[in-house]
């Protein structure tokens, strides 16, 4: 008998001593962030494989890859000394890191640009046969801005003459010098075919400033746009114009997208953008356009917190003719403390941006530009069914929403609010959805999981409107473990937000207020990234 108690003693000292050794590991911080480094990382979106990065820069496509170079701090997982990281990838779904592109040198480190093809040599910086890719930087003199210089940011030239890898910068940088403005930056440049040169606009203060030239490298100043015109209550910032076919017609409006930060609809960094004319020397609001902005500003590529500095691929277009968008998927207000410590901030899908006109009014739609059925690995459907309290959608364990892709087509509206909540069994819950009563959309993230890391991350939940009254809606939404890309009526509201559960979501339920009539009929993709390769 004392035998036995002292066999059972013995054991539960054992076993509280593990159970204490356990609450040690789960309590120790660095256990604990590389728990979460794994949890969260994407698993197909693209992130750095160490530290710290933001803006996508240089974007370009040859030859079956797609190039992205990205604003890198390799040394720390908070901003700082900004390089140029380099990843390519052939479907846009698996990325491959190379060795970091661009260094800072003594004109400063290395801030966001853009990257052409230059087919025709006509910088003399390679050749015909072996046409150099020329990028277009700012250097920014970190130096000079401490001793209260205004001309600490100066556009810079790189060229590579092996596709993207290795890079040499130009002699006799830099090639646009700064006129004494403080924020001078981000220039994108492309090839206006029409009128045989190149075209760089940059963000200027509070407008965007145009320059052409010849070679690439002797830059004359145009002209400017901006002054007035749209959101102001941030720095402009990342400029892209581009030609676009107003979809179902032959005429071409050009759009120029600016960013912002702070000053996004939802609070913080978001990009804006502009319809109009360009006539190779000056840009020109759309007398339409203008009108509806006047009225109500919601032109905004994603009105959700997490899709910033987001420009297009050079030498690359859809296969409408249109061009590829990605942006950074974090937003200034709180980037630097999200809960990840190895790598920090993820890159959103690419879109196809498409130039609608419906009743008079310019949206400009995205679709998610990734063949799905490459990565399809599960398909399953729900036909038509009616919502009564509280639906699942997705049971625990019936579909791995840490990769998914669904869409949900609701019919038969009515004078409610639609909520669908993506849940686990620790109480963490992500809502999201559309109330038909004010015809906005929302993501509240207030009780998404780990959310104290900032104060700014669950501020007030995330609206939208919607552009119009139509009573069905069609939901697309992409998940890949902390990330969520909503596509509204095909495109046409996009909203991006990233969050942080405890533990996976596993259910998906949708709800509305009241008691309706409203249908839903849904189809679920379970996606597995490598599967193309496999
Ligand atoms: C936008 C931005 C750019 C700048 C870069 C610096 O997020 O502020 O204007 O070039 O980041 O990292």
């Amino acid at each position: 008998m004392k035998k036995h108690f002292i066999l059972i003693l013995g054991l539960s000292m054992f076993l509280s001593a593990c159970a204490e050794q356990k609450n040690k590991t789960s309590k120790d911080p660095i256990a604990q962030e590389a728990k979460n480094d794994a949890q969260y990382r994407p698993g197909f979106h693209f992130t750095p494989n160490q530290n710290w990065m933001n803006d996508p820069n240089g974007m370009f496509y040859l030859n079956g890859t797609f190039h992205l170079y990205f604003q890198h701090h390799p040394e720390s997982n908070v901003w700082g000394p900004m390089h140029w990281g380099h990843a390519t990838s052939t479907d846009l779904m698996n990325w491959e890191e190379h060795p970091i592109a661009l260094y800072p040198d003594a004109l400063g480190t290395i801030f966001s640009g853009s990257a052409v093809i230059d087919f025709e040599n006509t910088s003399g910086l390679g050749t015909k046969e072996n046409p150099p890719i020329v990028a277009i930087y700012t250097n920014h003199d970190a130096e000079a801005e401490k001793t209260g210089s205004s001309t600490y940011q100066n556009q810079s030239i790189a060229y590579s003459t092996d596709k993207g890898f290795t890079w040499s910068k130009y002699e006799q940088n830099p090639v646009v010098k700064n006129p004494g403005i403080k924020d001078f930056r981000d220039p994108k440049v492309f090839w206006m075919d029409s009128q045989s040169k190149w075209i760089l606009s940059l963000a200027a203060g509070q407008e965007i400033q145009y320059y052409e030239s010849k070679n690439l490298l002797d830059w004359t100043f145009l002209s400017t746009f901006g002054t007035g015109i749209g959101n102001h209550n941030g720095v402009w910032e990342c400029p892209d114009l581009f030609p676009m076919k107003i979809e179902g017609t032959d005429s071409i409006k050009w759009v120029q997208l600016v960013s912002i930060n702070p000053g996004g609809p939802n609070g913080g960094s978001a990009t804006q953008y502009f319809v109009g004319d360009f006539d190779g020397t000056q840009f020109t609001l759309d007398n339409e356009f203008q009108a509806d902005l006047e009225k109500n500003h919601r032109f905004w590529t994603d009105f959700g917190r997490d899709n910033y500095a987001g420009v297009t691929f050079s030498n690359w277009k859809s296969e409408k003719g249109n061009p590829l968008l990605l942006g950074w998927m974090s937003n200034w207000l709180y980037a630097t403390s999200v809960p990840t410590e190895q790598w920090r901030s993820a890159m959103t899908l690419p879109r196809n941006l498409e130039l609608h006109k419906i009743e008079g009014r310019f949206i400009l739609k995205s679709d998610l530009a990734i063949k799905w059925d490459a990565f399809t690995t599960k398909k399953t459907s729900r036909s038509k069914t009616k919502i009564e309290g509280s639906n699942t959608l997705v049971e625990a364990n019936s579909l791995d929403l840490q990769a998914a892709k669904i869409t949900v087509e609701l019919t038969n509206l009515e004078s409610t609010r639609y909520t669908f909540d993506l849940e686990n069994d620790l109480g963490d819950k992500l809502s999201f959805g559309y109330d038909h009563r004010t015809q906005q959309f929302f993501i509240d993230r207030s009780q998404s999981g780990k959310v104290d890391f900032s104060k700014e991350f669950t501020k007030q939940p995330s609206t939208a409107p919607r552009f119009g009254d139509q009573n069905s809606l069609t939901i697309e939404l992409v998940l890949d473990k902390a990330s969520i890309e909503l596509f509204y009526d095909a495109g046409e509201t996009v909203m991006t937000e990233i969050f942080f559960p405890n533990a996976p979501y596993q259910t998906l339920r949708l709800r509305s207020e009241e008691k309706t009539n409203t249908e839903y009929s849904a189809e679920f993709i379970e996606l597995n990234p490598s599967k193309s390769s496999e």
